[in-house]
């Protein structure tokens, strides 16, 4: 049976994000430049987007660039970079006719004039579409975000804005970069590797984990759709009993 089909409507992830891993190694085993992986991984993330958007999936976070990521050579630094700018240019007319918001999370004060210039300039172009948001997370690390959001917080309870003993789990979530977009209901991770890699800790505290050995310039809509199954067939009891959710 057609995999879409299988999807139950009333029980789509609010919000998926997903850990791209895996394009250097699928580039290696063609025989190729790691950075052929990255172009390759691009057309994975258009299919994800699309069929994201065709399901109705509301978010989607695509982790692309990692704090961690600015130690790796200049030229894939380079590349990657440069894939965005020129992916951001050949999407934007998409997101426009297909009501996709763009939004960044993550210190894009770390990256170089041009890319930041494109990306704020198509966020800005796409701020009021709403089908769905995509949020690309670039030079992000979390820990990294935690600790500004308790750096802005401790500015407010210094100058009085905020008292201290009110402040709640809204008050932490209200300061990450994500306080725009609901908590993570699936997060995959693709290459076969099972880690979270520094990446939304606070915001997946209750999302179901999905790892497939599939390499990411080789994940396909049916692999989306088979992480969605997947998650529908899970309980979620969010700390209560089974008899309690039933
Ligand atoms: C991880 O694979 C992937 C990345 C660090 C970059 C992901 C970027 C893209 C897919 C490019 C397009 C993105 C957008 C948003 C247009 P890896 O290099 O760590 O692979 P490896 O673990 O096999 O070496």
């Amino acid at each position: 049976m057609d995999l879409k089909n299988q999807i139950n409507k009333d029980k789509l992830p609010q919000h998926i994000a997903i850990i791209m891993d895996g394009n250097g190694r699928w580039a290696k085993k063609q025989g190729l430049i790691r950075t052929k992986g990255h172009e390759q991984g691009e057309n994975s993330v258009r299919e994800t987007v699309e069929i994201c958007r065709e399901i109705g999936i509301k978010n989607l976070t695509l982790f692309a660039f990692s704090t961690e990521n600015w130690n790796r050579p200049k030229y894939e630094v380079n590349t990657l970079m440069r894939l965005l700018v020129k992916s951001l240019k050949k999407e934007i007319e998409s997101f426009q006719k297909n009501d996709i918001r763009l939004n960044a999370i993550g210190n894009l004060d770390l990256l170089p004039e041009k890319p930041k210039k494109e990306l704020l300039e198509a966020i800005k172009d796409t701020k009021d579409n709403k089908h769905m948001t995509l949020t690309v997370a670039l030079s992000y690390g979390s820990r990294e975000e935690i600790v500004s959001a308790v750096r802005k917080i401790v500015e407010k309870t210094t100058s009085g804005e905020l008292n201290g003993s009110k402040i709640t789990e809204q008050t932490i979530d209200e300061h990450l970069y994500t306080s725009d977009i609901p908590d993570v209901d699936l997060l995959i991770r693709t290459s076969g590797e099972e880690r979270i890699s520094n990446f939304l800790l606070w915001q997946i505290a209750y999302a179901e984990l999905y790892f497939t050995e599939v390499l990411w310039p080789d994940f396909t809509k049916e692999d989306l759709l088979k992480a969605v199954i997947n998650y529908q067939n899970r309980e979620r009891r969010f700390g209560k009993t089974s008899e309690q959710i039933n």
